[in-house]
C-alpha cells in the first residue's frame, strides 16, 4: 500500500491559507492564450478540428516524434505519453519491479520515486553526501546492491536541493549499472533548467540501453495544468509494461492537452528562455538575501530545477518557521521533515514571477523573527 504523500498532503492542508507561494516546483506558467499565439498553422488547425473521441494509449504520435527529438537516441516508439510525470513514474515503476526484486533509491527525492518502489520491492535509501554539498558518492550506491538489484532511481537536478552531479560521476554510475544489469530509472523533469547550461547531464536513456528518462512539461514549459508527461525506454518491453499499468489509470492522455504540449515543443525556443531568464534574475536576489542573513540560514546555491534548500541555523524546527511565516505573511514554504528528513531546511522556489514579492515578505518576517530574538 502507498502511504500518505507528506508533500502534497502539506500543500492540501495549507495552500489555502497562502497568498503567495514561495516553494511552487516549475516556471512561470504560460496562458492557453498566449500558447495558441505561438502555435504552427498545422497544429492550429489540428487543434480546430479536434474531435474529443479517447487517443493513442501511447499517446499521439506527433507530439511523441517531438519529444523523441529531445534526445539523441529515442525513437517515438520509445516515448510514452502520460498524465504528468507522476503518472509516468508510477506505471514505468510499477512495470518494472517484481516483489522478489530490490531497488536502490537515492534520496532526497520527490516522495513517489521513493515511496512507489518501496510499496513493491524491497528498496534502499541512499542519501546525497548532505555534508559535501548533496553530492552523489558512488561507494555508498555500490555498497547498497544486492545480486537482486533491479533498479537504481536518481533524479537530477534534484528535487529539493538543485544539485547536479559531474557529468564523470553521472557516467561512471551508469557503468556500474551496466555492469549488473540495472536499470537506471531517471527523472529529469527539471533537465534543461541548469543555472550554468554547462553543467546539464546527457539524458539517461541517451547514455545507457538500460536507462529511462521521464520528462514532463510541468516544469521547464510551465504548464502543469496540461497534466502531460513521459517516459522514454530504449527496451520496447518496459514501455509495453508501462502502458499495461496505464489501462487502469488515465486509459489514453487527454488529447487538448497532446497537442497543447505539440504546440509548446515545437514554440519552446519563443516560451524557454524567458522562463530560464526570470528564474536565473530571481535566483540573484534569492541569493543575495540568504548572504545578508547568513547567519540565520546556510544556503547552497542550487545549480539546477528552481528549488533551493537552505538550512535553518537556528534551533527553531522548520515546521515551525513555516507556520509562522504562513500565519504572518501568507508565504508558503516547505519544511523538510516532508522528504523524511530531519526538519532543519526549508524548500524554497524562484522560478515565478511572484518570486520578489514573496522574498520581501519572507524578508520582513526574518528582521521581525531577529530582532524578536525567536530564530537566533
Ligand atoms: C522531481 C519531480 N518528479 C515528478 C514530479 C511530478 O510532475 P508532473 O507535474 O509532471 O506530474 C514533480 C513535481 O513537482 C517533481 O518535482
Amino acid at each position: 500500500m502507498l502511504p500518505v504523500f507528506e508533500l502534497e498532503d502539506y500543500l492540501l492542508r495549507h495552500e489555502a491559507r497562502a497568498t503567495v507561494s514561495l516553494c511552487a516546483s516549475g516556471l512561470e506558467t504560460v496562458g492557453l492564450g498566449r500558447l495558441l499565439s505561438l502555435a504552427d498553422a498545422e497544429t492550429l488547425a489540428l487543434w480546430q478540428g479536434l474531435v474529443l473521441e479517447y487517443s493513442q494509449p501511447q499517446g499521439f504520435l506527433p507530439l511523441r516524434e517531438e519529444i523523441a527529438g529531445q534526445y539523441e537516441t529515442v525513437s517515438a516508439e520509445q516515448v510514452c505519453v502520460f498524465a504528468g510525470a507522476a503518472e509516468a513514474i508510477i506505471c514505468t515503476l510499477q512495470g518494472l519491479l517484481r516483489p522478489t526484486d530490490h531497488a536502490v533509491v537515492v534520496v532526497p527525492c520527490y516522495q513517489s520515486l521513493e515511496s512507489i518502489p518501496a510499496s513493491l520491492c524491497e528498496t534502499t535509501r541512499v542519501s546525497l553526501d548532505a555534508a559535501n554539498g548533496w553530492t552523489l558518492n558512488l561507494e555508498v550506491i555500490e555498497a547498497a546492491l544486492r545480486p537482486n538489484t533491479r533498479l537504481i532511481v536518481i533524479n537530477f537536478p534534484n528535487n529539493p536541493t538543485g544539485t547536479i552531479p559531474e557529468r564523470a560521476i553521472l557516467l561512471d554510475l551508469v557503468e556500474l549499472a551496466r555492469s549488473r544489469n540495472i536499470y537506471l530509472f531517471s527523472d529529469e523533469v527539471y533537465r534543461g533548467m541548469e543555472v550554468n547550461p554547462a553543467d546539464r547531464l546527457p539524458a539517461l536513456v541517451d547514455v545507457y540501453e538500460r536507462g529511462i528518462s521521464i520528462g514532463s512539461f510541468s516544469k521547464l514549459y510551465g504548464l502543469p495544468g496540461l497534466r502531460i508527461g513521459w517516459a522514454a525506454a530504449r527496451e520496447p518491453e518496459v514501455i509495453r509494461a508501462a502502458i499495461g499499468k496505464k489501462h487502469y489509470l488515465s486509459i489514453c492522455p487527454n488529447s487538448a492537452s497532446e497537442l497543447l504540449a505539440l504546440m509548446a515543443l515545437r514554440a519552446q525556443d519563443a516560451i524557454v528562455p524567458l522562463g530560464m531568464d526570470l528564474m536565473r534574475r530571481n535566483l540573484h536576489e534569492m541569493t543575495r538575501f540568504f548572504e545578508r542573513y547568513s547567519k540565520l540560514f546556510h544556503w547552497q546555491e542550487p545549480q539546477g530545477g528552481c528549488l533551493g534548500f537552505p538550512e535553518l541555523k537556528t534551533n527553531l524546527p522548520a515546521e515551525q518557521f513555516t507556520q509562522q511565516l504562513l500565519e504572518s505573511e501568507g508565504v508558503l514554504v516547505l519544511p523538510s521533515h516532508l522528504y523524511g528528513l530531519p526538519d532543519t531546511h526549508l524548500r524554497v522556489s524562484y522560478g515565478k514571477a511572484s518570486m520578489p514579492e514573496a522574498l520581501s515578505r519572507l524578508e520582513r518576517f526574518t528582521q521581525r523573527s531577529y530582532r524578536a530574538g525567536l530564530s537566533v
